[in-house]
């Protein structure tokens, strides 16, 4: 069995927070945020709305997208550094909202790298025969543990979710090629929260040093591309399309000149979006998909890093 990307699907909040209005709160410039990351504004969610609301409604897009119904679903991965509760699972909630009641339910937790995690954890299930259709979804509200006090953070981030379906497709070229997983817990320091449940019993505030962050993001996400190229049998030359994590766009196109992958190449919604965490790959599949970008076929190698850190890159034939 091939695991396929069958159907995409993403939502964002209404409410939208452009630098300007930023800079009536911190002390900031729509001028240096745009010269620094490349972001124009970001998507707010609206009070009382949750993770798992963001995630159920990209959910019902990709389903509407596949043309069919969540009873067809036996599967669902959320990956998520901000859950609605500790538990349940925001995975749990979407299924319920969904009406279904089959098969596994669970949240992966691999900050900015999760939805590269929960990608393969849902190709274990299908070529182990645990499930056939998953529904993988990155989705935050990384409004919630932002420090809105911290310009050297606050201005970075949005909330958003997108989703995939990943279906078992009897042997052909289509599906995943190859996924490569890292981790390096020394690097905790870097970026996190102040506080979680076990030690403050808050969600915690995000902080981060920015720079390492940035020479650590361009360094890995260059080299698991490179890496996981390689195990799937494949150059650079033949990339189509390179979507990976969108944290800055100086990052991206600073990867992709390491990689000699042209900008054109490149998939970026940071501008509109900023930086959705586990949800930034899947809402980018998801407007590459509607646009007609990705064509049956195509290579598209996803590089991700993330606190942890975690970094991965998932290489698929579309
Ligand atoms: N507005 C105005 N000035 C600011 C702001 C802001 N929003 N934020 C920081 N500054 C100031 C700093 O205080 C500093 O001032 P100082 O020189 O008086 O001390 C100055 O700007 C330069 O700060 P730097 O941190 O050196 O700025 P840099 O060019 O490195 O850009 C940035 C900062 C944008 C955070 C960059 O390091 C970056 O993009 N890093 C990647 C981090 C990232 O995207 N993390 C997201 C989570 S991790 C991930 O998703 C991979």
């Amino acid at each position: 069995m091939q695991s396929v990307i069958t159907a995409t699907g993403s939502y964002l909040p209404s409410v939208i927070v452009t630098n300007d209005a930023l800079a009536l709160r911190v002390d900031t410039s729509d001028a240096w945020i745009r010269e620094r990351t490349g972001i124009t504004q970001r998507h707010i969610a609206a009070q009382g709305e949750q993770t798992s609301h963001l995630a159920l409604r990209a959910a019902q897009a990709a389903l509407e997208s596949a043309g069919y119904s969540a009873h067809k679903i036996d599967g669902i991965v959320v990956a998520t550094a901000t859950p609605d509760t500790t538990m349940p699972s925001v995975a749990a909630k979407v299924q319920a909202g969904l009406g279904i009641t089959k098969g596994a339910a669970l949240d992966v937790a691999a900050a900015c790298t999760g939805f590269i995690y929960a990608l393969s954890v849902a190709h274990g299930w299908i070529q182990t025969g645990i499930a056939t259709r998953v529904l993988v979804i990155g989705a935050e509200t990384m409004s919630r543990i932002i420090d809105w006090e911290d310009r050297n953070t606050c201005v970075l981030f949005g909330d958003g979710a997108g989703a995939v379906i990943l279906e078992a497709v009897p042997s052909g070229t289509r599906g995943i090629r190859a996924i490569t997983l890292e981790a390096a817990g020394e690097f905790a320091p870097l970026l996190g929260t102040h506080g979680g449940v076990s030690s403050t019993q808050t969600a915690g505030t995000l902080f981060m040093q920015g720079q390492e962050v940035f020479r650590h993001g361009v360094e890995k996400m260059a080299s698991v591309t490179l890496a996981t190229l390689e195990k799937a049998g494949l150059t650079l030359a033949d990339v189509d399309w390179l979507i990976p994590h969108q944290a800055n766009a100086r990052m991206i196109r600073m990867i992709a000149r390491q990689l000699k992958i042209a900008q054109e190449k490149c998939v970026i919604t940071v501008a509109e979006q900023a930086n959705t965490s586990a949800a930034t790959i899947p809402l980018a599949l998801d407007i590459a998909r509607r646009d007609g970008r990705l064509q049956p076929g195509n290579i598209v190698a996803m590089p991700a890093l993330g606190a942890g850190l975690t970094w991965g890159c998932c290489v698929i034939s579309w």
